[in-house]
């Protein structure tokens, strides 16, 4: 492997400077990757709306804001982030599931652009707002990823989206209550495996809009594939670009109208510009395997724990030795908190350059899901997050202390 380091940064002294656990963000990646999504459809009027879900650091918002991405909100905490962020409402599209009516009526009075994802919900809005308020349909399309199922979303059994088998349904709520659609959504799901699902997706999407005469978006959501360990399959930007853009660009003609298209990635955009810088507190050498502990764990970096995830993991203080080892890398958490997976998703050990205790081991593809998901079990502190931003590392979020775990607690007599 090449010497590994951010905009010229060597990992080991950012984590010098700033300690670990540290969550480390390559900015430059970031603009990189949402000029790869722009030209691979460059053809059609999109917007790109980041699913912040996968990383709600405010500077990150704050960058994908400067560089002209939207942005996709699920609760009304993210929403008020976005708006910290400086996002208008109309720039903010909110997507929940199976959230109560009151968090979609505060997001359509600050003007946001909603996801409906039942017929209830469909129904209440219709009722409150008739057609004085507009909204986006999600949609169910019936197709299969080919990932982990865990995280895949448009599937039959999929408690996401309205089924497109209930069309009729649909309709005549819309036609009740007078309703101005102007957007269709679906999303296949994360790190989907099968680009061709994006196209059936799409097919079927697009089959329906004919019903609807108010569109004026498209929305087919995110989870293009990224590669986390070498060889991986990722989605193939420019000929799933290719396909989209010219069935998206037949119906608009048929259709009459120019519509926006809309996608709404979150991995694509900054799984890989993460890093995540732990130190080994031990290397415990076991009559059968040799464990590296590392001082996080799933509290930290959950991904290999919930899904098997497999994450390219390496000794950032020793990128050149020649003598490789095998190695467990676990966490500090009493559970079993293996970060090294295989890629057959299951608990194994990890060849890497001789680990001695204090070394960094750096974890990659933390940019998505990882902070975002972290907690504090075990009553651990939340770790910090840097920013690589122009050559500059700024420290854009503090470490938490002793005092954040306590914050809210309240000290009855017992
Ligand atoms: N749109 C909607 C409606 C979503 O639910 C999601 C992700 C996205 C867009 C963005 O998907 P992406 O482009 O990031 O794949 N925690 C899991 C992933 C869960 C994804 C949840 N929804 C993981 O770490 O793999």
């Amino acid at each position: 492997m090449s010497y590994y380091h951010i905009q010229s940064i060597p990992l080991t002294d950012l984590a010098e400077q700033f300690g670990t656990p540290l969550y480390v963000y390559d900015a430059n990646k970031i603009i990189e990757k949402i000029s790869i999504l722009r030209d691979s459809f460059k053809n059609v009027n999109l917007k790109i709306k980041y699913a912040c879900k996968a990383n709600t650091n405010l500077a990150i918002l704050k960058l994908m804001r400067k560089h002209g991405v939207e942005i996709d909100v699920v609760s009304p905490e993210e929403l008020r982030l976005a708006m910290m962020a400086g996002f208008e409402g109309s720039q903010i599209t909110f997507t929940p599931s199976g959230v109560s009516f009151d968090e979609i009526e505060l997001a359509a009075e600050l003007g946001t652009r909603i996801n409906l994802d039942n017929l209830d919900v469909l129904e209440k809005f219709g009722q409150r707002y008739g057609s004085t308020k507009e909204a986006l349909i999600r949609l169910k399309p019936h197709v299969f990823g080919g990932g982990n199922e865990k995280i895949m979303t448009a599937h039959p059994e999929s408690k996401f989206g309205i089924s497109i088998h209930q069309k009729e349904e649909i309709l005549a709520i819309v036609e009740k209550y007078d309703m101005k659609i102007i957007g269709l959504h679906q999303h296949t799901g994360s790190d989907v495996k099968n680009a061709d699902a994006f196209t059936q997706a799409a097919t079927a999407i697009l089959e329906m809009a004919f019903s609807f005469k108010d569109l004026e978006i498209i929305d087919l959501g995110g989870g293009f594939k990224v590669a986390y360990q070498d060889g991986d399959v990722v989605t193939d930007m420019a000929k799933v670009g290719e396909i989209l853009t010219s069935a998206f660009l037949n119906f608009s003609k048929k259709y009459g109208r120019d519509l926006q298209l809309w996608f709404e990635p979150g991995k694509f955009l900054v799984s890989e510009a993460g890093t995540f810088l732990t130190t080994a507190n031990v290397v415990k050498i076991d009559p059968i395997k040799t464990f590296v502990g590392v001082n996080s764990g799933l509290n930290h970096l959950g991904r290999p724990m919930m899904y098997g995830a497999f994450h390219d993991i390496f000794n950032a203080s020793n990128q050149n030795e020649t003598e490789k080892n095998e190695y467990r890398v676990v966490g500090y958490i009493c559970e079993t908190d293996t970060f090294s997976w295989t890629p057959e998703g299951k608990q194994g050990e990890r060849l890497m350059n001789k680990v001695t205790a204090g070394d960094i081991i750096a974890i990659k593809n933390a940019g998505a899901y990882c902070f975002s998901m972290a907690s504090q079990y075990n009553s651990r502190l939340l770790p910090a997050e840097v920013l690589v931003l122009e050559g500059e590392a700024k420290l854009i979020r503090k470490r938490d202390t002793f005092e954040d775990i306590v914050r809210n607690l309240i000290d009855i007599e017992v």
